[in-house]
């Protein structure tokens, strides 16, 4: 299969977005990154724009491995030096210079006549043909460019040496199928395009520039200049997230492919977002908080039985984690029931009904329902967990010189069971000691402490989830003490577990009418 270069440039066009600025150890670090990506080209910076940025593109290309590193460069020879020098101790060096071809540019940015430009296109790509074999030009402002000039300063370009031609939408002005025409009129009037790799680089200013950049792969074009998150000049640059997994998922239709490592994307996306400062927003296509999250009932039960109902990607093909199924008002009774069963609650059909109205009354007054807005509604009146252990006795010793022990002796029924056991910390020794009691073998999956009073004497929540075999359970327990309020969730949790497999074995879990 065919397959398209990606271009990155977040680390030149993205750190143009107005309040991102990147020092030498993020670029370096988000380079890094770009290359476990896969990505084929890294646009590291603009050298002549600062010396913190020509130190940066220098360290980029000395330090990936595997990736051409380009430097953008204006067609002044000033720029072109810097961004030679810069680019020097890449493996793949590449230049990139632009000059400005659409009339309002030329007449009013650059005061030159056409005649001029394409003089001055031709010498710049001439020029850093000098250095470097590697040399890309931009007719920026292309798509607002006149057809016939613009033609003829791509041939010129390609004969002075340029190796690929980008064709920017600078200000993100065009329309899919008009970018496309562009692209393909370019692919069959210019008489030496083949000696070229023809690329798109698109602005979001009406936020087409996934759209254009795809519009132009299916006309031919065969590199595109993408970033990730989208971050860029304005609106942004096209999203590379968006426009490899609109490749990979519709292969149907464009019958290429990419180099990416899919499974870094949300990584990248992460270490991005945290460098530059600029938060991803949560409905963001791939790589936002929300892309694979489900709230209506409809969804969720759809989802729990096929997930290809509603996901057309798997959260786990882009580095993501799992899908969500987020309870709230629009929540119906399966994921409801889903969710308590993964808390170790198996209800029965009357207890389910009631547990499930509760939850439904606190969800229109709440966005968002929690794993412990759940555990109050089921233990408030709708099940009631038989205390089998009871925390009878507690001693600890602990310091910073010697290994935590601690001393349990837990209630059951009329006799007091006790053990002593040493840990990693005393709440490790706590829990070893009551494993020790209750013969069954847990595994601490998550701890949170919280304090749910004020002052010295704060009363402290922990809660606990544990695993056994399959089954998993919430454990709370609150007291003054950390420790003792650690041992006590501990503890709950493990009354749960022995509660939930006695019902099982029992009953077996609800059978749910949907
Ligand atoms: O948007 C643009 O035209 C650019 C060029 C420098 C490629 O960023
Ligand atoms: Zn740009």
């Amino acid at each position: 299969m065919k397959r398209i270069i990606i271009f990155d440039t977040t680390l030149r066009d993205g750190e143009q977005s107005p309040g991102a600025s990147l020092d030498v150890n993020a670029k370096i670090e988000i380079a890094r990154q770009l290359a476990r990506l896969g990505v084929d080209v890294i646009e590291a910076g603009f050298p002549i724009a600062s010396k913190g940025d020509f130190n940066a593109v220098q360290k980029v290309a000395g330090a990936v491995k595997g990736v051409t590193v380009c430097g953008l460069a204006r067609s002044i020879k000033s720029d072109i030096d810097a961004c030679a020098k810069a680019v020097k101790p890449a493996k793949c060096p590449r230049i990139h210079v632009f000059l400005a071809t659409s009339k309002i540019h030329m007449q009013y940015k650059l005061k030159k006549a056409e005649s001029e430009i394409l003089k001055l296109a031709t010498w710049a790509v001439g020029y850093a043909r000098n250095f470097c074999d590697d040399v890309e030009f931009s007719p920026e402002d292309a798509s607002r460019s006149d057809r016939d000039f613009l033609c003829r300063v791509v041939e010129s370009v390609i004969r002075a040496g340029a190796k690929t031609v980008n064709i920017p939408d600078t200000v993100g002005y065009a329309m899919p199928a008009e970018f496309g025409s562009l692209i393909k009129e370019i692919k069959t009037r210019v008489p030496n395009v083949d000696k070229a790799i023809i690329s798109v680089h698109c602005h979001n200013d009406l936020g087409l520039g996934v759209s254009n950049s795809l519009s132009a792969v299916e006309n031919g074009a065969e590199q595109v200049e993408c970033t990730i998150n989208g971050i860029g000049e304005r609106a942004g640059n096209a999203s590379l997230e968006e426009i490899v997994m609109a490749i990979d998922t519709r292969k149907d239709i464009f019958g290429i492919t990419t180099s990416i490592n899919k499974k870094e994307i949300y990584k990248t996306s992460r270490l991005v977002s945290k460098l530059t400062g600029i938060v991803v927003q949560p409905n963001k296509a791939i790589v936002g908080r929300n892309a694979f999250s489900h709230e209506s009932g409809i969804h969720q039960d759809g989802m729990l039985k096929k997930s290809t109902t509603y996901e057309i990607i798997k959260p786990q093909d882009v580095g993501f984690g799992a899908t969500r199924l987020v309870l709230g008002k629009h929540s119906g009774r399966h994921a409801f029931n889903e969710r308590l069963k993964k808390l170790g609650f198996e209800l029965d059909e009357s207890e389910l009904l009631k547990a499930f109205e509760k939850f439904k009354s606190l969800a229109d007054k709440k966005k968002e329902i929690f794993n412990e807005d759940l555990l109050s509604i089921v233990e408030d009146g709708i099940v009631s967990i038989p205390e089998t252990f009871l925390l009878e006795d507690l001693n600890i010793t602990s310091g910073n010189k010697i290994i935590p022990k601690a001393a349990i002796g837990l209630k059951k029924g009329a006799k007091v069971f006790k053990k002593t056991s040493s840990g990693d910390g005393p709440v490790d020794a706590c829990y070893k000691a009551i494993d020790a009691i209750t013969g069954l073998k847990c595994k601490l999956l998550d701890y949170s402490l919280k304090s749910i009073t004020g002052g010295k004497d704060a009363l402290g929540e922990v809660t606990v989830r544990i695993r056994s075999d399959k089954d998993e359970v919430l454990g709370r327990g609150t007291s003054t003490d950390i420790i003792e309020a650690s041992a006590k969730a501990y503890v709950n949790a493990v009354n749960k577990l022995i509660f939930t497999r006695s019902r099982k074995a029992k009953s077996g879990p609800a059978k749910l009418k949907l």
